[in-house]
């Protein structure tokens, strides 16, 4: 069976990857760079297990191909996985599903046939309308719950696999599909929900924003317990010891952030119309802007001259600036009038967001009188007097 993956990123290169054990995959991108390094068996992003398997791939003698998405690129493919970015647009309260469109418009001139499988993240009820707009009868929403920079991993073993279709023998025919992927790679098939394409899309949201929900309760807990001035540390730990909460995804930070979080949140929350109430979720959404507020209220108010920032990322290992919180923060501090040196090797300029951009750890802390971090890394233990942090935990 001939697969093309559309759309190198976090995603598709992933399930590319997977894929290539069983089947004949291409990955297809607009991008040159990212398609020169995947033919030189490198991911264009950070991610070890993704490279080795690639050079894996090519040493078999059988190697993960890479071409550029002109018209034609989809002819004679019988499988088609969609994995191009679905941004949120503030301007319609929904994703901004128009290059997902675009690819099932190509799907429909070059191989109306194919089986197609959206993996990009969809509102509820489009894909159901995308596929009727253009004529298309075989088309799924199977969405995918990886995290960057194990996406591999995750892929190879995730939780569940959900497989959303509109006729359930398609959704038995890709589920045989599947279980021959997971054979080849070795590893044991997750479990599978069926469901239709507008719950598999659902399902999609509703688990974004729980775990949002969760990182949004413990922050606020901790910002409850630094205004009264208590150790927010045993607060959350008694609360986490109940089984029923549990005690992980718990530590405080200064605002989920990411690809996902953010924009699935707000997409959640705009599916819901006028009919069915939605006040946690408007709050979920709601109280992470309060949580960049108040940490930033409170660096103010020590009152220091020089703050440094230790790292923009949304996360310690992310290789990538998408909605961090503490890029808010920055520009927060910055339109107070704050003096900000910050530390982030993905940024090569000597100045951002009006703040100014050293090279080094040695320097930021040698130039700044506090110094915030996310998440408090090996690199910066050493000057922990200094640090700015709410992580109690050392974790994610
Ligand atoms: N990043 C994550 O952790 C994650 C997790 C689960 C789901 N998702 C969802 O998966 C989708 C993709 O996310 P991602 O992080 O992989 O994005 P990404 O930005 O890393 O990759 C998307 C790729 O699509 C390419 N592209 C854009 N238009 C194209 C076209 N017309 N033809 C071919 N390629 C095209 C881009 O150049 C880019 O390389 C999004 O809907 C996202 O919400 C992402």
């Amino acid at each position: 069976m001939n697969v093309a993956v559309v759309g190198t990123g976090y995603v598709g290169l992933a399930t590319a990857v997977l894929w290539a054990a069983c089947y004949d995959v291409t990955v297809l991108d607009i991008v040159q760079s990212k398609i020169d390094a995947v033919n030189a068996c490198k991911s264009p992003f950070e991610d070890t297990l993704i490279s080795a398997r690639l050079a894996e791939l090519a040493q078999e003698g059988r190697p993960l191909r890479a071409a550029t998405n002109h018209p034609g690129a989809l002819c004679g493919v019988d499988m088609v996985m969609v994995a191009v970015p679905t941004n949120f647009s503030e301007a319609i309260g929904a994703f901004d599903a128009s290059v997902v469109e675009g690819v099932l418009a190509q799907v429909a001139a070059e191989c109306p046939n194919a089986v197609t499988v959206i993996r990009s993240t969809m509102q509820p009820g489009v894909t159901s309308a995308l596929a009727a707009a253009k004529r298309l009868s075989r088309v799924l929403y199977c969405p995918e719950f990886l995290r960057e920079g194990r996406s591999l991993d995750d892929c190879l073993h995730p939780d569940r696999l959900v497989i959303g279709a509109d006729d359930p023998s398609i959704a038995e025919e890709y589920r045989t599909t599947v279980e021959d992927v997971y054979a080849s790679n070795g590893v044991p098939m997750p479990p599978v929900v069926l469901c239709s394409t507008q719950e598999a899309e659902a399902a999609k949201l509703a688990a974004n924003t729980y775990l949002a929900l969760r990182v949004a309760f413990f922050n606020e807990l901790d910002s409850f317990a630094c205004h009264r001035g208590l150790d927010a540390g045993k607060v959350i730990q008694a609360v986490c010891l109940d089984t029923r909460v549990g005690d992980h995804y718990n530590n405080p930070s200064f605002g989920y952030g990411g690809y996902c979080l953010p924009k699935d949140t707000k997409a959640f929350l705009g599916s819901f119309g006028e009919d069915a109430p939605s006040e946690l979720i408007e709050a979920v959404v709601n109280a992470n802007a309060s949580r960049k507020r108040d940490i930033t209220e409170a660096v103010l108010a020590l009152g220091v001259e020089r703050i440094g920032v230790y790292r923009l990322v949304a996360k310690a290992n992310s290789d990538n600036l998408r909605s961090s919180a503490m890029i808010d923060i920055v520009v927060e501090l910055v339109r107070h009038g704050a003096d900000v040196t910050l530390y982030e090797p993905i940024v090569e300029t000597d100045s951002y967001l009006g703040a100014k951009v050293v090279g080094s750890v040695e320097e930021l802390f040698g130039q700044c009188d506090i110094v915030l971090a996310n998440r408090v890394t090996p690199e910066i233990a050493p000057y922990r007097a200094k640090v700015f942090s709410r992580d109690l935990y050392g974790r994610d």
